[in-house]
């Protein structure tokens, strides 16, 4: 079984930026919600160097305009303290692209010639290990990352992704989801300083049992596997291909996510961790809601099928047979999202890939 640390990028060179503009629009509208975490920090003015993480970061373009504004509430507040700001994301990840961003190479406008004393960094060292060493972090910052799990348990038959997934099957899933959020959760409390905080918005499944793509209309992880299933059924992938797609991530409820946060014997609760706020909220898919307003089908076929393409390339192309020619992989890949795109130019109504995020923030309590 692939490890995950293997295969996992988002599309490069911009691509993963420009086409997800929902997931830049989540992290924008918690701004507020990260400023009250850094606030309740009680910093002082000391001189000190203060250190951030944005933790599987991809290219960096989703969470610059949040880091401007969060960066330069720390330059006002604290005007003596240089601050480290360190990205992480897995050793694939397009970290060229990141740098270009953040030194105002891409259209996308950064905090770097604005605010004096930040120092950007990047690690490549996945967020299910150490990351820095013990008590040197003092806000560990995470988007839309969580839910990826370091290695898929089994195979998922008939299906694509956990949420479709039945029985042990489904168990297995949501065991290696439990075991590396409390993990995850121990970790960042080893590395943050007494009185850091951790804010972590992560994909999952709400109180309506809604999910990504899943909020009432077409269910897209169904779609998704619906059209891979009909490659396999033409035989331009075979069926092994089909059983060994599965994408590596767990998508954990509420009561998932704050279960070690609520147990005295977890090992994030003994070393210090506590739930401060936890919150779910739904963002409607940007293509769709533009959709309503033009309602030009083809329009949002182009649009919309970009963004799954950014984030779920990987995980399809893995699937596929290591013995495949580059270019032949690149022609299935292509004629699986145009299927997919064609299908929602064909009858729009009910497409979206609406986001449902569990927002999550703890302390480091001293
Ligand atoms: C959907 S993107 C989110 C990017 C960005 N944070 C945002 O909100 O737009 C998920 C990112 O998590 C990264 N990722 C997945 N597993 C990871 C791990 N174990 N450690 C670090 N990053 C990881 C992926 O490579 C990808 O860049």
């Amino acid at each position: 079984m692939n490890e995950t640390a293997g295969f996992m990028a988002m599309k490069g060179a911009g691509y993963y930026s420009k086409a997800t503009t929902g997931a830049r629009d989540v992290i924008n509208l918690a701004v507020p919600l990260i400023i009250g975490a850094v606030d309740r920090m009680e910093l002082a003015d000391d001189g000190t160097l203060l250190r951030v993480a944005d933790m599987g970061c991809a290219d960096g373009g989703t969470s610059m305009g949040m880091w401007r504004e969060v960066l330069g509430h720390l330059r006002r507040k604290l005007p003596s303290r240089p601050v480290e700001i360190v990205y992480t994301d897995l050793p694939r990840n397009d970290f060229s692209q990141l740098f270009r961003t953040i030194h105002n190479q891409t259209d996308i406008e950064s905090y770097y010639a604005e605010l004096d004393e930040i120092y950007p960094f990047a690690s490549g060292t996945s967020f299910h290990r150490k990351i820095f060493a013990a008590g040197t972090l003092n806000l560990a910052f995470s988007a839309t990352a969580s839910h990826y799990i370091s290695k898929v348990p089994c195979n998922i038959s008939n299906h694509v992704h956990m949420v479709g997934a039945r029985g042990d099957e489904r168990r297995a899933f949501e065991a290696v989801g439990r075991d590396e959020w409390a993990n995850l959760l121990a970790l960042r409390a080893r590395e943050l300083v007494a009185g850091g905080r951790l804010v972590f918005l992560n994909f999952g499944i709400d109180e309506k049992g809604r999910y990504l793509g899943h909020t009432g209309g077409v269910s897209m992880f169904d779609e998704f596997s619906r059209h891979w299933r009909g490659l396999a059924a033409e035989g331009m992938i075979t069926e092994d291909e089909y059983a060994n797609t599965n994408f590596p991530q767990v998508y954990r409820t509420i009561e998932e996510f704050i279960a070690p946060l609520k147990d005295p014997e977890s090992a994030a609760y003994r070393a210090g961790l506590r739930l401060e706020h936890v919150e779910s909220r739904h963002l409607v898919c940007p293509y769709a809601k533009a959709f309503a307003a033009h309602k030009q089908a083809e329009k949002f076929a182009d649009d919309y099928i970009p963004t799954l393409r950014s984030w779920s390339e990987p995980t399809f192309a893995a699937g596929l047979s290591a013995a495949r020619p580059a270019q032949e992989r690149m022609r299935i890949l292509d004629s699986f999202f145009a299927r997919y795109r064609d299908a929602v130019a064909a009858a729009p109504a009910g497409h979206g890939m609406d986001y449902i995020h569990v927002h999550l923030i703890c302390r480091k309590a001293p």
